[in-house]
């Protein structure tokens, strides 16, 4: 067992992190691989993500996800709402019988900084600014405003989401290390719609997720 970390937001929506550890051989055991997942790693991460919805949920019915052609994963009698992340050697899912959700996890590396540009907004650099000479925690923020706006996109779920303007922080964070913060969100690609995101600092990830 390598459940590096869950928690249960109320009694119908939880959220875990699994530490992937084991062969492919011990998830085949309750997971059905209904897709060709071609590279060896990432069917691993696949079938731990999906592996985590059970762990959640006993009764996660895993032999009825269905693929939407926007790549989102769901299950057409909306049992639970869900949605999962890996990176690395870490997979990350959020289950809700009640609420849409989204998740994100990504490991924290400097190499975030080269996209930056690409998804940050006016704001978001405000934001950041004041941490302009500390490289790790600017790093770690920058990859939770990046985390953060995946998370958004697999709640939204329907694709063709501009990074920098359609997702955009809206006001005040305070800064905890090993604390949830709360990062304010407007969606607005559909209207103007207030999100209140949710993430956390796990040396060495983050984790993002959205529930409405
Ligand atoms: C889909 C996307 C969010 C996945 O993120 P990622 O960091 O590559 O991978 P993650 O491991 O976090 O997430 C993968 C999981 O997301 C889920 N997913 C994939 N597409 C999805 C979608 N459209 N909606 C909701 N969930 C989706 C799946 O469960 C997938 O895992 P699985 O195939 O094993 O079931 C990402 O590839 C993407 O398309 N991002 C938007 C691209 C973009 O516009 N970028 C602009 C940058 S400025």
């Amino acid at each position: 067992m390598a459940l590096f970390y869950q928690h249960n937001i109320n009694q119908r929506t939880r959220l875990a992190i699994w530490r992937i550890e084991e062969p492919e051989s011990f998830f085949l055991q309750q997971v059905p691989l209904k897709r060709d997942v071609t590279h060896p790693y990432k069917r691993l991460q696949h079938l731990a993500g999906r592996f985590l919805l059970r762990e959640l949920f006993a009764d996660f019915p895993l032999a009825e996800i269905e693929v939407a052609d926007t790549k989102k994963p769901f299950l057409p009698n909306e049992k639970y709402h869900f949605s999962i992340s890996h990176s690395g050697n870490f997979a990350a899912a959020i289950v809700s019988s009640e609420s849409r959700v989204g998740i994100d996890i990504e490991l924290v590396t400097p190499r975030i900084e080269r996209i930056a540009h690409k998804f940050l907004c006016a704001e978001e650099k405000a934001f950041l600014a004041p941490w302009e000479l500390f490289d790790k925690i600017r790093t770690e923020l920058t990859t939770m405003i990046w985390s953060s706006k995946e998370a958004i996109f697999k709640w939204y779920g329907e694709g063709q989401v501009d990074f920098k303007n359609h997702m955009q922080l809206a006001g005040t964070v305070r800064y905890a290390s090993n604390e949830w913060m709360t990062l304010p969100y407007c969606f607005l690609k559909t209207g103007d719609q207030s999100l209140q995101l949710q993430a956390r600092l796990f040396d060495p990830l983050v984790l993002s997720y959205v529930v409405t």
